[in-house]
């Protein structure tokens, strides 16, 4: 994606600027006007969105500070007014008391639509409610359950096997990259139920496909800073030249892979469908889907399950880094969890991370779960409210109002969490008897809440939990540099700015 810093020094920025500074006064006289003829109180302006723009690089750092002063704000922007909460009586409300009144709206849409077409993370209403519906009973089949583990099974140890190497050879290893490809691999996988082998990189048409879905993604996203992508993609040219591109890239070799889906499934009277446990196959077992209809779907799984979890991880193993002491808990768990004395061989020990296994490792859980809570991977996630309307605390919103909940925020303020909000510990998920105790989803909302709850949770668990495991019960893991300031890149989701890189040690190996 173009850098932030070159966008603000493109001359269309200061052009931009000037037109929205201009707006932004006369939306500033116009409210004022008609304040004096309302009764409706406001939540508080603690600034404008040019505030954000100059704190762009430590943007949930300013947001945060923000939050800290008031629980609920306005942010001035000269479209819309910005309102951003971390009381968890307004996040309930706006995800699940009057959920109907907010939702992606059009604007979201928009941009989101040549990317993600009408899949679930683009639509509202009836649209979003049928997807849901159908997907949620794909995603609960113990079917889609038992090969989602087989290939983080296999792609773990590909992984391992990666790390494994570094140790050996006392290497430094970027661990967020790899993790990033090892879940593209695993959730192309239970999609489509091909292998894609971005990991290793041993299909060209797989390393294409993962290129041009990172670009396409970045170009998306920067459609919401872009006040003139519209006419970009009309004129057909610059960034929007680009997604056009990379799209056809992605829709060509979806489609490729979907028509030889119908056809095999044709050719064997659905019988091999039945058989197989990828996404692709169950829908199409289910019904006879148009097949723009299955990309859109499909590809809205990938693009959920690829960086949110590969983050997550990351700042995982940064977590376990620097809390030496919570690593070598963990390890200790995961040890005898599995029952291991020794490990002769990876793939004999990913065998040994069953079910049962995972369910025992509840200190593991929390170290995720506390992990989430600092570092959620959507770190702020914004809704449009459909008609005016007034929040538990008694503020008011309007039509057409941007709200949005922080999961980041919200994890470091001190009245949900009490005074070691911002300190890293895992033990405030376990009950006395060590076994996890969950949060309200409108408290910890690192998985959104109310009835667009993030679908693949359990999934996205049990994924990180058998990565997590694997990874320490085979090494113990140290930052290549303590010293060097680890911090995100402001994006969607909340990666680690220029990777993770460390070292790996091997633990009990013969
Ligand atoms: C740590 C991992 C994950 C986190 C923190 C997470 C978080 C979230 C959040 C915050 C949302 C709401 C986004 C929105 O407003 O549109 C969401 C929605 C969703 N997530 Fe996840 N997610 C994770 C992993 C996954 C995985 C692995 C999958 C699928 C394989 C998945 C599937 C979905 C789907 C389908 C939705 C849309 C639900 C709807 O709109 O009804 N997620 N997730």
């Amino acid at each position: 994606m173009p850098s932030f810093m070159a966008f603000l020094s493109h001359p269309y920025f200061f052009a931009a600027l000037s037109a929205s500074l201009t707006l932004l006064v006369v939306q500033l006289l116009f409210r004022k006007l008609n304040k004096r003829h309302s009764r409706k109180k406001y939540h508080p302006v603690a600034g404008t969105i040019f505030n954000q723009m100059l704190n762009f690089n430590r943007l949930h750092h300013y947001m945060t500070d923000l939050a800290a002063k008031h629980r609920t704000y306005r942010l001035l922007n000269p479209f819309r007014y910005e309102v951003y909460t971390t009381e968890p009586t307004n996040v309930e409300y706006i995800l699940k008391t009057n959920f109907e009144n907010y939702g992606k709206g059009l604007y979201n849409y928009h941009n989101l639509k040549d990317l993600l077409g009408d899949g679930i993370f683009t639509v509202d209403g009836e649209k979003w409610r049928e997807q849901r519906k159908i997907s949620s009973h794909e995603f609960s089949t113990k079917m889609l359950r038992d090969f989602s583990i087989s290939i983080f099974r296999k792609n773990v140890v590909k992984l391992v096997n990666i790390v494994s190497e570094a140790a050996t050879s006392n290497s430094t290893l970027e661990i967020q990259d790899l993790l990033m490809k090892s879940t593209l691999d695993s959730i192309f996988q239970v999609a489509f139920g091909t292998e894609l082998d971005s990991m290793c990189g041993s299909s060209q048409e797989g390393k294409i496909f993962a290129d041009a879905f990172d670009t396409s993604s970045a170009l998306t996203l920067y459609r919401y800073v872009d006040v003139f992508w519209k006419i970009k993609k009309f004129l057909n040219i610059g960034s929007e030249a680009k997604l056009r591109k990379t799209t056809e890239i992605l829709n060509e070799f979806v489609f490729k892979l979907i028509n030889t889906r119908i056809l095999q499934m044709q050719i064997s009277k659905g019988d091999s469908g039945s058989k197989r446990g990828d996404i692709l196959s169950r829908f199409l077992q289910v019904k006879e889907y148009d097949p723009t209809y299955l990309r859109d779907i499909i590809l809205n799984f990938v693009i959920a399950g690829k960086d949110t979890t590969a983050a997550t991880l990351s700042w995982f193993m940064y977590m376990l880094c620097k809390y030496p002491e919570v690593q070598e808990k963990a390890a200790e768990e995961v040890k005898e969890a599995t029952n291991t004395k020794r490990i002769s061989s990876y793939n004999e020990f990913v065998y040994s991370v069953t079910d049962e296994a995972l369910e025992r490792m509840n200190y593991l859980h929390a170290a995720i779960t506390e992990t989430l809570r600092l570092y959620p991977a959507v770190p702020v996630d914004a809704k449009i409210c459909f008609s005016d309307d007034t929040l538990p605390d008694g503020y008011s919103v309007n039509k057409g109002d941007m709200v949005s909940y922080q999961p980041y925020a919200m994890g470091r303020m001190k009245f949900i969490w009490g005074d070691d909000a911002e300190d890293f510990r895992p033990e405030r998920w376990l009950d006395e008897n060590g076994i996890f105790k969950p949060e309200s989803p409108f408290k910890f909302t690192a998985f959104q809440a109310g009835p667009r709850i993030c679908l693949g949770k359990e999934f996205a668990y049990r994924q990180m939990k058998i990565f997590a495991a694997v990874l320490l019960g085979c090494f113990r893991f140290k930052l290549k540099d303590e010293k060097k300031n680890v911090t995100y890149k402001t994006m969607i989701n909340l990666h680690i700015d220029e990777g993770l890189e460390i070292k790996a040690f091997n633990r009990y190996r013969d």
